[in-house]
């Protein structure tokens, strides 16, 4: 690994020299172990410490199948995906891996009695496999998270509806948050040059799911002038889709729960924002009742703000909750496109307000190729920049995902996993000054 890491930190190494370096049989990665599945049995989801359950070991290398790539992960990012997989809710991942396990040579690989987890990355690519063409070794990358077999028709018109989809490093295994990873190729996009290891990596995930959830017509379509409210608005997603709606044109209304955050996308250049927790909403008067009221008076708060306009996109992820006041708020003929339910997936609204109102209801997961490509063309070109707060060694992967769990984040938390530093692999000085300031928005906040 050593040899590896030399030839990355030279930056002037051969790309020829990459494809002679020996790939080591064993690596280092942040991983789950079948046998522990039970250890939170009888906790609620709240005193689940991902400290317990994610361990650094030492696991094998895993062969390189057609149309894969093998990259050496420089930096990685938690995800709220390495949350859940590691407090092994709402179920743990050894079912994903048994079920790929069953489909075919190739997918068993991944059935293994260990989980490597991790769906971001920034790094190098070290092989590729057979039919690989477009990637070789020493190209530096960053890898989106859609792993997709393709070889049903189903998803030829948007590979997410391919029936083998499945995410990265959750539903997969060789994630990112290791020394290396597996890919398929077609994971692949090119790291951004002004960034450093860890702010490339740090978009990947969340900003290609923003993308396709507010920005792609396979998502809420956004479009100039439209009002978006974003819960979580300094959150992973939310701080993606805050700058997706400002740079697209849209006007953002930002939901976020202490002045701290509210200070960050007031930052981000979003001049609309609710803090939740001093507006106190109660959404919910008991474990079975919501209470219309306080969706009224989120309505009030946000005409207040808008000057008497009702969002055109509500962009929903914290789930139960919220949502009851979300499809309240959207105005006539609005979307509300919804991706995840943090607070609990069984959701409830008053469908009076969606079918009389004609608003839509948008299911959105992660983003195809083309969709997470335009996400990371945004981030190339300077007009969408990382959110990275903090930045841990792969041996605090635990201490970065209880930070997640426990909602003591700001945007991404980072992961070093062979970068020994921050700051390293910036390849275009010039470009990065010039965004300077952006893309250090939430660094230590
Ligand atoms: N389907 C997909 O492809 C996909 C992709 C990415 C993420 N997700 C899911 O989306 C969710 C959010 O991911 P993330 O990376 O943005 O997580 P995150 O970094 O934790 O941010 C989520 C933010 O939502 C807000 N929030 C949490 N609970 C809430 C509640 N009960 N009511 C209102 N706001 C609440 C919090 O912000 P404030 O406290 O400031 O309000 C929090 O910071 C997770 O469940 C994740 O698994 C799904």
């Amino acid at each position: 690994m050593k040899e590896i890491v030399e030839a990355i930190l030279a930056s002037d190494t051969p790309k020829a020299a990459f494809a002679a370096l020996p790939v080591p049989e064993t690596y280092r990665g942040a991983v789950v172990r079948k046998d522990e599945i039970n250890i939170f049995n009888g906790l609620t989801s709240q005193d689940k410490d991902p400290r317990r359950a994610l361990h650094i070991d030492e696991v094998t290398t895993p062969d390189l199948g057609p149309g894969e790539a093998l990259v050496a992960v420089m930096a990685s990012t938690i995800n709220y995906n390495t949350v859940w997989t590691s407090i092994f809710e709402p179920l743990p991942t050894f079912g994903f891996l048994e079920r790929y396990g069953r489909l075919s040579p190739l997918g068993k690989r991944h059935d293994l009695p260990y989980h490597v987890v991790g769906s971001d990355l920034a790094g190098v690519v070290l092989r590729t496999g057979p039919g690989v063409h477009m990637w070789s070794p020493g190209d530096e990358v960053v890898a989106h998270c859609l792993s997709v077999e393709l070889e049903r028709p189903d998803g030829h018109d948007d590979t997410m509806l391919d029936p083998e989809q499945r995410i990265w490093g959750f539903e997969t295994n060789f994630g990112g948050l290791a020394e290396l990873a597996l890919v398929k190729a077609n994971q692949l996009m090119p790291k951004p040059a002004h960034l450093s290891w860890e702010e490339a990596a740090a978009p990947g995930l969340v900003n290609s799911t923003a993308y396709r959830q507010l920005v792609s017509h396979n998502g809420a379509n956004m479009k100039q002038g439209d009002v978006v409210l974003i819960w979580g608005a300094s959150g992973g997603l939310g701080s993606y889709a805050t700058q997706l709606a400002l740079n697209g044109g849209a006007i953002p209304v930002c939901v976020v729960s202490s002045p701290r955050k509210a200070e960050i996308v007031r930052r981000m250049g979003a001049d609309l924002v609710i803090d939740r927790a001093a507006e106190d909403y109660r959404f919910w008067t008991d474990e079975h009742t919501q209470n219309p009221k306080e969706w009224q008076r989120l309505g009030k708060k946000i005409r207040q703000l808008t000057g008497g306009e009702d969002p055109d996109i509500v962009f929903e992820h914290p789930g139960r909750e919220t949502f009851g006041a979300s499809v309240y708020v959207t105005r006539r003929g609005g979307t509300i496109a919804t991706c995840a339910s943090t607070s609990g997936f069984m959701h409830s609204y008053d469908n009076r307000y969606l079918w009389m109102n004609l608003k839509k209801v948008v299911g959105s997961h992660f983003a195809n190729y083309r969709e997470a490509w335009e996400a990371n063309r945004l981030i190339t070109k300077g007009l969408v920049h990382p959110t990275l707060s903090r930045v841990y060694p792969l041996t605090e992967t635990g201490q970065a995902a209880y930070d997640v769990h426990r909602n003591l984040h700001q945007g991404k938390v980072g992961v070093l996993c062979l970068a020994p530093v921050e700051g390293l692999g910036v390849r275009d000085g010039a470009t990065r000054e010039r965004h300077l300031t952006a893309i250090n928005r939430f660094r230590g906040v």
